[in-house]
């Protein structure tokens, strides 16, 4: 028996760096996938191969450590069957192979389609019924415990639950979430990737991570009353905080709550097929990315303003962990070659290496065939 699963990239629309604050976020999953095939073995052992990325490698499930430095494509399979044997699965081994058309460390979520597709096969292959919900979760677990990135839960929810043409609302506090219409019309979402690469591993990402805590700490200590999260802080508590706090966690604290209510307003213009007001708030996004939350780079800076000078552009932004990787562009079908080129032609300019770039539809998250 060979399963085969399918699981796609993912941009998040809005709500950046917000997961991991008990936000929202609304990411949707994209055209560019990554395909699993996996042949359950009797024994221990885990044969995995990556046809002309690289050569075969194995492992054996009982003999998995959490990884020290920059992980491997391969940790990520390990990953996976750490978590699940943490959570009291009973695996075997397998053999698999790995086709991908996601670029790695970008920002679209290579890692996490790896994770879902190889859980989603194991799941299957082994009839662990796990539903979606709960697999992202172990998932997540993976990366954070295993790998080593405290990642919030966005980028495995989205992949083991996005649908075509629709947009994910998720409530990372409750993860309570609702699928919202990604209707374009005449507009197109363009991906940009700026080809600067940064490895999620890197301290930054952790960095904000624990600055949000500490910021989260600091505001209830001069508050007088504890909060668990930037969800729970709004701008007047922050406005009263804000003599006492250092000026970094005032800015990055400023960002999270104002996204916060971007997402839902976001979230609100999808509804009325109001892409003119989305656009806005995926400008404001990038300037808080930009200016207040510190993650966004020059190469992501250029595209979005490139991009946002053109009169049928409604919106752009870095997406992702930022520091590099993707930006999205809302635009009209009929601008996409000019804003391309105009963007190519900025890039050419500063002698950067030149960018890619992918159209997208909303599409269909995690699937899992027998085959
Ligand atoms: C990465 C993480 C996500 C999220 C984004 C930033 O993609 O994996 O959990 O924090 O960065 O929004």
């Amino acid at each position: 028996m060979t399963i085969k699963t399918t699981a796609p990239g993912r941009v998040n629309l809005i709500g950046e760096h917000t997961d991991y604050n008990q936000g929202w976020v609304m990411p949707v999953a994209i055209d560019l996938k990554l395909e699993v095939r996996l042949i359950p073995r009797p024994d221990r052992l885990f044969i995995a191969t990556v046809p002309g990325f690289d050569q075969l490698q194995s492992y054996n499930i009982d003999s998995l450590r959490p990884v020290q430095g920059q992980p491997d494509w391969i940790d990520y399979l390990k990953a996976v069957c750490w978590a699940l044997g943490k959570n009291g699965y009973r695996l075997k081994g397998a053999e698999v192979t790995i086709t991908s058309e996601i670029p790695i460390g970008v920002g679209l979520s290579s890692s996490a389609a790896l994770e879902l597709a190889v859980a989603g096969a194991l799941n299957k292959a082994l009839n662990l019924n796990i539903d979606l919900p709960q697999l992202a979760l172990i998932c997540q677990q993976a990366e954070n415990e295993y790998v080593g990135v405290r990642c919030g839960i966005m980028d495995q929810y989205a992949i083991a639950l996005c649908r075509a043409g629709q947009a994910l609302l998720l409530d990372c506090l409750t993860l309570d979430y609702q699928h919202i219409p990604f209707i374009l019309g005449q507009y197109s979402l363009l991906i940009v990737n700026s080809r600067v690469e940064r490895s999620l591993s890197a301290s930054d990402y952790n960095q904000r991570h624990n600055e949000c805590e500490e910021a989260v700490q600091l505001i209830g200590k001069y508050l007088g009353k504890p909060f668990n999260s930037l969800r729970e802080i709004n701008l007047e508590d922050l406005k009263k905080a804000e003599e006492y706090l250092p000026r970094l966690y005032y800015r990055r604290s400023r960002y999270i709550i104002e996204e916060n209510a971007r997402v839902l307003a976001a979230a609100g213009a999808l509804d009325k097929h109001d892409l003119v007001s989305f656009g806005l708030l995926l400008k404001r996004s990038h300037a808080g990315l930009r200016d207040l939350y510190a993650v966004s780079c020059p190469e992501l800076d250029l595209i979005v303003d490139t991009a946002v000078a053109d009169q049928d552009v409604l919106g752009a932004r870095m997406t992702g962990a930022g520091f590099g990787g993707c930006a999205i562009v809302l635009l009209k079908q009929s601008a996409v070659d000019r804003v391309s080129a105009a963007v190519d032609e900025a890039f050419v300019r500063n002698g950067w290496l030149r960018p890619d770039f992918y159209l997208t539809a909303a599409a269909v998250g995690l699937k899992v065939e027998c085959e």
